[in-house]
């Protein structure tokens, strides 16, 4: 089973996530605000959204929740992240709370799932690229929200074609 965890201002993650759940089937949706240790642990696997914010911020409803993610046993999981941002509007600092969430977990002992490629994107800096890809799934639907719907199904199928 897959918990989902969505942090999302306007909506866009929000939607992002729901979609994320329909294709993926078996899987439940949780706002990030509803979010503690037991929900997090209940999981074999665990996808976390956050939109990004002020220059490079995760989004809102994170912050306080960060916590939660450092102290939660996350040994043997599988974590995957998506996020939303504006690649041109914010061309320095795109997908940075994914950079940020990632640095959170990644000495947890979970396995990490789903990197992207930076291909068919345009921005100079992103703290969510490392070794040359996206940690997770980048969506833009300030620019690109025509691309959102097949970027989720072309992502999915690669979580779960392994
Ligand atoms: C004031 C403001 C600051 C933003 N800062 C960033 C940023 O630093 N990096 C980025 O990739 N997107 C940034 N964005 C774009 C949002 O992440 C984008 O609009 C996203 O779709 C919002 O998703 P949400 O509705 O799930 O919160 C910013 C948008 C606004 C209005």
């Amino acid at each position: 089973m897959t918990g989902i965890i969505w942090g999302s201002t306007l909506g866009n993650t929000e939607r992002a996530a729901t979609i994320i759940a329909e294709q993926l089937g078996d899987s439940e949706l949780i706002a990030v605000v509803n979010l503690d240790s037991e929900t997090l642990e209940k999981y074999d696997t665990l996808l976390l959204g956050s939109s990004t914010w002020g220059f490079g911020d995760l989004q809102d409803d994170w912050d306080s929740k960060l916590n939660v993610l450092k102290e939660a046993n996350l040994k043997g999981k599988r974590v995957g992240f998506f996020g939303m941002g504006d690649q041109y509007g914010y061309s320095d600092t795109y997908m940075d709370a994914l950079g940020t969430l990632y640095e959170v977990i990644k000495d947890s002992g979970c396995s990490i799932i789903g990197s992207w490629p930076v291909a068919g994107y345009s921005f100079s800096a992103s703290t969510a690229v490392i070794d040359g890809a996206f940690i997770g799934l980048a969506l833009d639907d300030d620019n690109q929200p025509e691309q959102t719907e097949e970027r989720i199904t072309s992502w999915i199928s690669s979580l779960t074609n392994k």
